[in-house]
């Protein structure tokens, strides 16, 4: 899909993400995930700010995200928890940053939009410092047949729907990376993936 269409559709969903309404599991998962951040933290998409409260107080927090409606939700949630962040309006899978200039990177829910998964994993490779943080909560394929069987049939209508891929095996890609994994978590009957890592040493 052309990168104009799909801004447009996630510029249509801001208000929905804005509201916090969301499964008490998946704030959850949140927390435990963003509780470890540390240092100069990059938020890839970082959509209406659903991550801000669970960092912990010393990080700097650089976010993007390529839809202004999006980043004018998370600019007020920003100011309501007192953050001071900087916020980019742009296509994360063009932009450039200095290796390991980050000592954190963040994904959460955006592994699903990606062109190209695979070279944004290796993008944040480059850009976290040697042994730092990258935290992932993404959703994708689920390992139940019957799930994954509607996931692959609804995939084409929900991709023009709501922008977002039902069908990406998360923990394939990662593997993939040759990132370093630490631990990584599973739930919904596989829908849903925690994983704690580092770039490939
Ligand atoms: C499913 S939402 C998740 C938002 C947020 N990370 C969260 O956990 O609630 C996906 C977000 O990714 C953004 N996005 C998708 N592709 C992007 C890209 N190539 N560059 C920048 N932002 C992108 C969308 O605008 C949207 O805000």
């Amino acid at each position: 899909m052309e990168k104009e269409r799909l801004v447009r559709i996630f510029d249509k969903q801001a208000a929905r993400y804005g509201t916090n309404r969301e499964p008490s599991n998946l704030r959850k998962w949140r927390r435990e995930l963003l509780s470890q951040a540390e240092g100069e933290v990059l938020e890839l998409a970082v959509g209406a700010g659903a991550n801000f409260p669970y960092y912990p107080s010393s990080v700097k927090i650089t976010a993007a995200d390529f839809s202004e409606e999006m980043l004018a939700k998370a600019k007020k949630k920003a100011s309501n928890f007192n953050m001071k962040v900087e916020f980019i309006c742009t296509d994360i899978e063009e932009m450039e940053f200095e290796p390991h200039s980050f000592d954190t990177i963040v994904s959460t829910l955006s592994f699903c939009c990606y062109e190209n998964p695979s070279e944004m994993l290796g993008k944040i490779q480059r850009w976290c410092r040697p042994g730092g943080k990258i935290l992932l909560l993404e959703h994708g394929l689920s390992t139940n047949v019957f799930v994954s069987g509607a996931q692959r049939v609804l995939n084409p209508l929900l991709y023009k729907m709501i922008g977002c891929h039902q069908t990406r095996d998360i923990l394939r890609l990662v593997n993939d990376s040759g990132l370093t994994v630490h631990r990584a978590e599973s739930h919904w009957m596989s829908m849903i993936h925690q994983v704690w890592a580092s770039p490939r040493t």
